[in-house]
């Protein structure tokens, strides 16, 4: 496991953008932590190592649980947190676009953990003080680890 620790959101974007970079359609990013932890605030990196002109676009999708950013693989950035159940993730249609082409990153995944892929990179978000934040990365499947050791070797 991978264990980093930002002290600016600017810090926490480079390395969404360091991820960002390395992903691929199918691909599954989870992403835990309290309220104000940086999920939304990394996604934004991770769009913009991937798709720069998108950047722009990545704001919470709390209210409308799923935003779609118009880069190539496509990005579907989910907010689980008002979701309760598989029942809830089928509606919002987070099912269909796990069998689509796309990157899926997904914030609040305990909502539908029955859902998630079994291959996903898992990354915790903890406040620690003021404007640190500790972060880690947790593999689940070989194409997660694969993801985890070349991060690693960019630390
Ligand atoms: N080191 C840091 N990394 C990330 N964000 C930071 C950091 N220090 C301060 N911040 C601030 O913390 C806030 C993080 O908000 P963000 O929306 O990314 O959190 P979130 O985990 O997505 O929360 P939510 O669960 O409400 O969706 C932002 O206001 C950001 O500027
Ligand atoms: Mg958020």
């Amino acid at each position: 496991m991978l264990t980093i620790k930002t002290r600016s959101s600017d810090e926490t974007e480079a390395w969404g953008a360091r991820l960002g970079s390395r992903l691929r359609s199918g691909d599954m990013v989870t992403l835990s932590g309290e309220l104000g932890g940086g999920k939304t605030c990394f996604v934004r990196g991770v769009v913009q190592g991937l798709s720069p002109e998108n950047a722009g676009q990545v704001a919470s999708p709390t209210y409308a649980l799923m935003h779609q950013y118009g880069s190539q693989p496509p990005i579907y950035h989910f907010d689980c947190y008002r979701l309760r159940g598989a029942d809830d993730a089928l509606e919002i249609g987070l099912t269909d676009q796990l069998t689509a082409d796309g990157i899926c990153l997904v914030e609040w995944p305990e909502r539908i953990s029955t859902e998630l892929l079994q291959d996903r990179l898992e990354i915790r978000f903890e406040h620690t003080d003021g404007t640190s934040r500790l972060i880690s990365f947790i593999p689940h499947g070989v194409r997660a680890h694969e993801l985890a050791v070349q991060l690693q070797q960019t630390s």
